[in-house]
């Protein structure tokens, strides 16, 4: 059984595939599955805000038959008279069958993890990884395309602490040939550790940083496009100097290729105008959608139900 979901290089390029070829089984006929977690029960801690990640859990767990505690912020919780994170987790960890956490702190996944006897799930821990925005990512270019090798990837926006772009590109140097756009302000360029945990997969992948967004757009099978997030900055002048930085909108959109694809792991605040929400190639809210049929893949495999029907 899979104890945890911390890192998305925690699962197998194998599993990556079973939970796809699973969520695509669920999505195509969900009405097989909705006794399979019959008597088991998720929970949901959230330490930080969340509207796509804990409640597409939550949906997921419901759709699967199963039931749901939920933690949507610490303020009704004991974490509010200063429990910690270990006792949280001793604790809950007896009242349910599997954890999905979000903290804002790096590592705080892996504390819950070493704490807890059922098996947990990393929901986002500070600007380290975000795994199953990963799997959400993936699942929806497979959905899409049919693979995930063979294409030239635009990471934009905040490169240094947006966790969705460090996990998805950690987890694409599995994957044939990938190319790696890095479109950022010199202050959000990607961690120099991220690009090396690529290197140690693939010692010959390469990086082309740019900060200026309409020179690479014509070279991209997919766009990913991301928040510049204002709870990761210490300094609000920073914030509100950079926030605007790339605005992807229709003039931009009309110089990318005809079958690209435009991601984004959302909330989205300025950097997509809403005129591109209509554009055929823009499938952030269909990925979204796809999220909530990975996570049903991806709890079903961390409980151990059979998913064979
Ligand atoms: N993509 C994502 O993590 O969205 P939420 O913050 O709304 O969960």
């Amino acid at each position: 059984m899979i104890k945890k979901l911390v890192n998305p290089l925690d699962l197998s390029i194998q599993e990556y595939q079973h939970l796809f070829e699973t969520g695509k089984t669920i999505y195509e006929s969900p009405q097989n599955f909705t006794q399979l977690a019959n008597s088991k029960i998720l929970a949901t801690l959230f330490y930080e805000p969340s509207t796509r990640t804990r409640m597409s859990f939550e949906s997921a767990m419901f759709r699967l038959g199963g039931k749901v505690l939920s933690m949507a912020d610490t303020s009704s919780s004991s974490v509010a008279k200063g429990e910690s994170l270990a006792d949280t987790i001793k604790t809950i960890s007896n009242y349910v069958d599997i954890i999905v956490i979000r903290h804002p702190k790096d590592g705080s996944a892996e504390v819950a993890v070493k704490y807890s006897s059922v098996p947990v799930i990393n929901a986002g821990d500070g600007a380290h990884h975000h795994p199953t925005q990963t799997l959400t990512d993936l699942f929806t270019l497979y959905m899409y395309r049919g693979k995930v090798s063979n294409n030239s990837f635009g990471f934009c926006g905040d490169l240094k602490y947006g966790r969705t772009v460090h996990s998805l590109i950690t987890t694409l140097a599995r994957y044939p040939e990938v190319n790696y756009y890095l479109i950022s302000p010199e202050e959000l360029q990607l961690p120099q550790h991220i690009k090396n945990s690529v290197l140690e997969v693939n010692p010959k992948a390469t990086f082309n940083e740019t900060s200026q967004m309409e020179e690479v757009l014509p070279n991209l099978d997919v766009l990913y496009m991301t928040r510049i997030q204002r709870e990761r900055f210490f300094n609000e002048d920073d914030y509100l100097r950079l926030k605007d930085t790339f605005i992807l909108d229709k003039n931009k959109v009309n110089m990318m290729k005809k079958d690209a694809l435009i991601m984004h792991p959302l909330p989205r605040v300025s950097e997509i105008t809403y005129e591109v929400d209509d554009d055929p190639r823009a499938i952030y809210f269909e990925q979204a959608k796809l999220g909530m049929y990975i996570r049903m893949a991806l709890i079903s495999l961390m409980l151990g139900l059979n998913t064979n029907r």
